[in-house]
């Protein structure tokens, strides 16, 4: 956790075997996934639309040896509690190429089945408070407050690309239905319409919030009447569609979740329109990387508490964080001090920018690719930590000198 986290009362990440409850198809490779959260067990499942959870079954791997799995699935319905004070978590897998633990669960997972899930975790939430002010949630492996998220009316836009809808549509339930004057743009990228997922869904909010959703949904591999609407979001086509498709002046907050590519192009896009990085929260689904193994993606692993772990301490801007990554899960430092500090400096992800530039203070790590850093600079220290990987127990880096 980094010093600056905020205070409330704190609960360890840890995991507990719960039951599947349904499993719905929502597109040809994507499924819902409900878990049932007994009244025992439902403190430990309370969340924030947004966050998501790390579920974990052993699979056997390529030579058929049992291997232990775990991936990280965001939560896709608003919170609930029913009248026994049990709950649920519905989350969306999506099938990844290639993706052991996504294919499986696309083929094999049913009803009746039990997975390990770990309590919710993720930063990516609304921090739209009453009065307009901002609600400093405590996300990191912390209880958190649904009943905080009844704030004042604003207006949101979301910017989502393939399952990047999960928590956004989470997120705009909730928003939506807390406040009656509320707002909410959502600009959602496929494929084509059957790649869709919650595509009812999204009509059935749209019929319930007629004048306050505003849905766009643009296919890249299909015509749609309104050629602002066809095509990849580049960043001409981003361009117009803020300038046409947002009818608000002032955005509260900007969501944006997808891949790597789209996200940085988003978060680009809305600084050089002057809009304040503290309005904008964003989730990373992949880094773009197919030829990285999936431990290593954008996507944050979770640690708990039993594992081997390498501990990461940063300094950045002053103030220092720490921060816990599994050794099997071969993460970048970015990726695992981006879960305690969404500030972290980065761009390209792929050793080319080197904005991502810390100083190994101690510990030492190695480097998957390196296209920005001078020899001098190696020799100083410097890494790029998107393409570091701890090789000692502890290591500490300064991102500020
Ligand atoms: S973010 Fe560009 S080199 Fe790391």
């Amino acid at each position: 956790m980094t010093t600056e986290t905020p205070t409330a009362s704190r609960r360890r990440a840890s995991f507990h075997s719960l039951a599947v409850s349904e499993v719905r198809r929502l597109t040809e490779d994507a499924i819902e996934v409900t878990f049932a959260v007994p009244a025992e067990l439902a403190g430990q499942y309370d969340y924030l639309p947004g966050q998501y959870v790390a579920l974990r079954t052993t699979l056997p791997d390529e030579s058929g040896e049992p291997h232990e799995v775990r991936r990280s699935y965001s939560i896709c319905a608003e919170p609930r509690s029913f009248g026994d004070g049990s709950s649920e978590i519905r989350v969306a897998i999506k099938k990844d190429l290639g993706g052991i633990f996504s294919t499986w669960a696309n083929a094999e997972l049913k009803a009746g089945d039990t997975l390990d899930v770990m309590s919710p975790q993720g930063a990516f939430i609304s921090k739209h408070g009453k009065d307009g002010s901002t609600v400093q949630h405590n996300v990191m492996n912390s209880m958190n407050h649904p009943e905080e998220l009844a704030g004042d009316a604003g207006s949101f836009v979301a910017i989502a690309a393939g399952s990047g809808i999960t928590p956004v549509i989470a997120i705009a339930r909730t928003l939506l239905a807390a406040n009656p004057e509320t707002r909410f743009d959502l600009i959602y990228a496929n494929k084509a319409a059957m790649d869709v997922m919650f595509l009812e869904e999204l009509a059935d909010l749209k019929d319930k919030y007629p004048s306050r959703l505003a849905l766009h949904h643009v296919l890249s591999r299909e015509q749609r009447i309104a050629p602002l609407m066809t095509g990849r979001i580049d960043s001409e086509k981003l361009q117009a569609l803020l300038s046409s498709a947002i009818h608000a002046e002032d955005i509260d907050e900007w969501f944006l979740c997808g891949p790597f590519e789209l996200v940085q192009l988003c978060r680009d896009t809305l600084a050089a329109r002057g809009v304040a990085p503290e309005h904008v929260r964003f989730e990373l689904f992949t880094t773009g990387r197919p030829d990285r193994p999936e431990g290593n993606a954008g996507r944050p692993v979770i640690a708990d508490e039993s594992e081997d772990t390498f501990k990461i301490t940063f300094k950045l801007d002053g103030l220092t964080g720490d921060v816990a990554s599994p050794t099997h899960a071969r993460e970048s430092i970015l990726n695992a001090a981006l879960r305690v500090r969404p500030d972290v400096p980065f761009a390209c992800a792929g050793g080319v920018c080197g904005t991502c530039r810390a100083k190994v203070v101690s510990g030492t790590v190695t480097m998957d690719e390196n296209y920005a850093l001078e020899q001098d600079e190696l020799d100083k220290g410097y890494v790029l930590t998107c393409q570091a990987h701890p090789t000692s127990e502890n290591v500490t880096l300064d991102f500020d000198v």
